[in-house]
């Protein structure tokens, strides 16, 4: 009898626009999903682990990017709407001016207005372009403002899941980030209060998954793979805007997932510096990526293909 808990349904596949949970069509077999932007790959910064909030300038013509997973990744999103839309949107009842006015900005990007109204017009335009939508909502205080998370229509979850973050301010959404309160909780803090509508900024973020989709709610409840060439690197590029009308922020991320054993045909310079964010990584985080259970043996795997090279 199959078990209740969530975990269990995972199918083993190599299709990132495939969910979790599900087979792929017959006509996925063979894609490759490739991240097709080198500026989002992780880089090596000091010489010590820590996380960093290591945001830069948005030139706002590549708000959003076309490349050869864009319509892949729109038709995913239309397929999770239609069919699993409790577990890709939610939001509280006060996000709605603010998602509407989200909802404005990333349609007036294509050159669109919304038909629909409110959380209705985020999904409308969360439905248009490959990048999730988050909506924070600014709820002024005595000493500055609060910035709960209010609304979002997320297709390309790394192991959380929405409903069970809204209504939560930054702190407690990344309270499961090992060491994300004592490195960085006060300066994203900092960095949300002081992002302005005419400066918007944008970041990447890379992890090891032992499953391609890129909706993923839950973790494995075991090891998916045998060997770290199985494994995929994945990449999220967020955006941040400030909305100047309801003084809300827009949060957006796009997902790309792309075998470990493609990635490392970039060259020895991808290798070396995978290697060393991978080793760098103190046990609760690599434990928080996931990575704790293969991180010795894709090491080991990764030096071979250095020494194979020299
Ligand atoms: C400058 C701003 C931000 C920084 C530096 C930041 C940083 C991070 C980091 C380091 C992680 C862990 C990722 C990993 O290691 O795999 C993370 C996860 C996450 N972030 Fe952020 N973040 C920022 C803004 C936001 C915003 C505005 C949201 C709004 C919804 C958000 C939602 C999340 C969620 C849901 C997770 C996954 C948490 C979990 O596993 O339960 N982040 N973030």
């Amino acid at each position: 009898m199959p078990k209740a808990d969530p975990v269990s349904r995972f199918v083993q596949h190599t299709h990132p626009f495939t969910p979790y949970d599900e087979k792929p069509p017959f006509d996925a077999h063979g894609f490759v999903g490739r991240i097709p932007h080198d500026d989002i790959l992780p880089q090596l910064v000091g010489d010590a682990f820590r996380h960093r909030v290591g945001v830069k300038p948005l030139d706002l013509a590549n708000w959003f990017v076309r490349d050869d997973e864009w319509q892949p990744t729109i038709d995913m999103k239309q397929r999770l709407l239609a069919k699993r839309r409790n577990e890709v949107v939610s939001f509280r009842d006060d996000a709605h001016d603010v998602a509407h006015e989200a909802a404005e900005l990333v349609l007036g990007w294509l050159g669109r207005t919304p038909t629909a109204n409110g959380v209705d017009a985020l999904v409308e335009a969360a439905g248009a372009v490959p990048d999730d939508l988050t909506v924070l909502r600014s709820v002024p205080t005595d000493d500055g403002e609060r910035l709960p998370f209010v609304a979002g229509v997320v297709c390309s979850p790394s192991r959380w899941r929405l409903a069970e973050k809204i209504g939560l301010d930054m702190l407690a959404v990344h309270k499961p980030v090992a060491l994300y309160a004592e490195h960085i909780g006060a300066a994203v803090d900092t960095t949300l209060t002081r992002l302005s509508p005419d400066k918007p900024i944008w970041r990447s973020n890379w992890t090891l998954e032992d499953h391609p989709a890129l909706f993923q709610p839950y973790s494995p409840d075991g090891p998916m793979v045998e060997e770290p060439s199985e494994l995929w690197i994945r990449i999220e590029r967020e955006t941040l805007r400030r909305l100047p009308r309801t003084r809300g922020i827009l949060f957006t991320i796009r997902g790309f997932q792309e075998p470990l054993s493609s990635y490392v045909q970039r060259g020895p310079e991808a290798v070396r510096t995978l290697r060393d964010l991978v080793a760098r990584l103190p046990d609760s985080l690599a434990r928080y990526k996931s990575v704790y259970d293969y991180r010795d043996f894709v090491l080991g795997w990764l030096d071979s293909l250095l020494v194979a090279r020299t």
